[in-house]
């Protein structure tokens, strides 16, 4: 095993910024609010909670000690731990590794929305008094090239911090972004609370009404879990094989997970009573954060600082998923074909550029490319975060629950006690596969 010459994680506090980097996102800030507003708000955090305790943790265990009982990546780790090679394990962890370059595409957009709306509200345009409508400027901006300009500018940055490494690029960048993030959003939350509509926003996310939970609302909560937990498909792997051999995986994926969900909550708790104040719809879609909160921060005082603080925090929360996005792919190309960093990198942004240009140009000249009404965009969001995302999942859970040597498994989960190792790999054996599948069948053909 590689074991040796394989960068770690440095600090304890290294692996919890790096873990919760990956974690914290898009996905909690803009994706969270838009999807909880199209699925009827409490109902949706309700369920989605319960499969981030009852699935998401035990896979996330599952995802990081894969990595660091094999020091490898997700395709290497398949063919290291299972018995004979796993000819056909390691499919899956390609299907992982291509579910990366997938969802970075997208992904890099809506970050590169966030850059051009934090350089708008630094130049004050954004909250300008003569702006009337937020909906013609969002889609004024994402139907033009300029999108795709702050998309590559975004991949650049990304780009250059990956090349510096896990220590000095990774580790380093989570260690001040993601302490600067919780104060961000603790201010963003205050502001949010004291605003009119602040009790009827309170009540669409935390007074679940149940009459609205149907298949389809498990199977995106299910998603959602999965995107914001960075799970299924081997980023934690990845990550896991720079944990130090001493670090607590249950307790990591433990702290990991809360921390994840907090945050989702608080950007609900900004984003919905601003919403309800301003007599907005919460189901508006991708949309949402981008097109409400600039007309909310017109209104207020000091709006403009507000702004840029806000698009500042998405930006960095994005920057840290980004890269953990990008490792993905970085560490299968280095340990696989065996290239250099530098290389590694070019390779896999240079795909993932390639990618993202048209996931950019969905919203103006490809907006007419559509295939059942989703633009290429959509499709990469839906395909990835409600079907590679969940079946990577649930082969991840079958994988080391049922083929990964039990010692292995019990190893790496110490020194959790002996009923919490007991009940992950329970939950990984039966809960896991078994839930994943009967949300997938029900939605087909429910
Ligand atoms: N979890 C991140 C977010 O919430 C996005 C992300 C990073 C991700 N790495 C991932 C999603 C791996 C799925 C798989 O924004």
């Amino acid at each position: 095993m590689k074991e040796d010459n394989r960068p770690k994680f440095t600090t304890k506090f290294g692996v919890i910024a790096a873990t919760v980097g990956s974690a914290v996102g898009l996905g909690n800030i803009w994706r969270f609010p838009y999807e909880a507003g199209a699925h009827g708000g409490g109902a949706f955090l309700a369920v989605n909670i319960l499969c981030v305790l009852l699935i998401g943790i035990p896979v996330v265990c599952a995802e990081f000690l894969m990595g660091r009982s094999s020091r490898r990546n997700i395709f290497g780790a398949m063919s290291a731990l299972a018995p004979k090679g796993g000819r056909w394990w390691r499919f899956a962890g390609m299907l992982g590794v291509v579910s990366g370059t997938l969802i970075l595409s997208f992904y890099a957009v809506v970050a590169g929305w966030t850059l051009e709306y934090l350089f708008q509200s630094v130049t004050g345009n954004l909250t300008a008094p003569d702006v009337r409508d937020s909906h013609a400027e969002f889609m004024g901006f994402t139907a033009g090239w300029r999108c795709v300009f702050w998309t590559v500018v975004l991949l650049a940055v990304n780009t250059v911090i990956v090349l510096r490494g896990v220590q000095k690029g990774i580790e380093k960048v989570s260690n001040w972004m993601m302490p600067l993030l919780f104060v961000l959003l603790v201010m963003m939350a205050v502001n949010s609370l004291i605003l009119p509509g602040a009790k009827e926003g309170l009540s669409f996310l935390f007074c679940p009404d149940f009459s609205h939970v149907d298949s389809s609302t498990v199977l995106s909560a299910l998603g959602q879990a999965f995107f914001s937990l960075s799970v299924g498909l081997g980023t934690l792997t990845v990550y896991g094989s720079y944990f130090p051999s001493r670090t607590k995986i249950v307790k990591s994926a433990s702290i990991m997970a809360g921390l994840d969900t907090m945050v989702a909550i608080v950007a609900g708790v900004i984003i919905f009573p601003a919403v309800f104040s301003f007599g907005m719809e919460p189901a508006a879609g991708p949309q949402l954060v981008f097109e409400v909160l600039p007309d909310i921060f017109r209104q207020m005082t000091g709006g403009g600082i507000w702004a840029a603080l806000f698009f500042l925090l998405l930006l960095i929360a994005s920057l840290t998923s980004t890269i953990s996005l990008s490792e993905t792919g970085v560490a299968f190309c280095v340990e696989h074909w065996n290239l250099g960093r530098g290389k590694a990198v070019a390779l896999t942004l240079g795909i993932v550029t390639f990618f993202a240009i048209f996931c950019a140009l969905s919203f103006g000249p490809l907006s007419g490319a559509t295939l059942w009404g989703m633009t290429v965009f959509d499709i990469f969001d839906y395909v990835t975060s409600n079907i590679f995302l969940p079946v990577g999942g649930m082969l991840v859970s079958i994988f080391v629950g049922w083929i990964v040597d039990r010692a292995t498994v019990d190893r790496e989960l110490r020194p959790a006690s002996r009923f919490i190792r007991r009940s992950v790999i329970f939950l990984l054996r039966y809960v896991c596969p078994v839930a994943i599948l009967a949300v997938f069948l029900n939605n087909l053909f429910g």
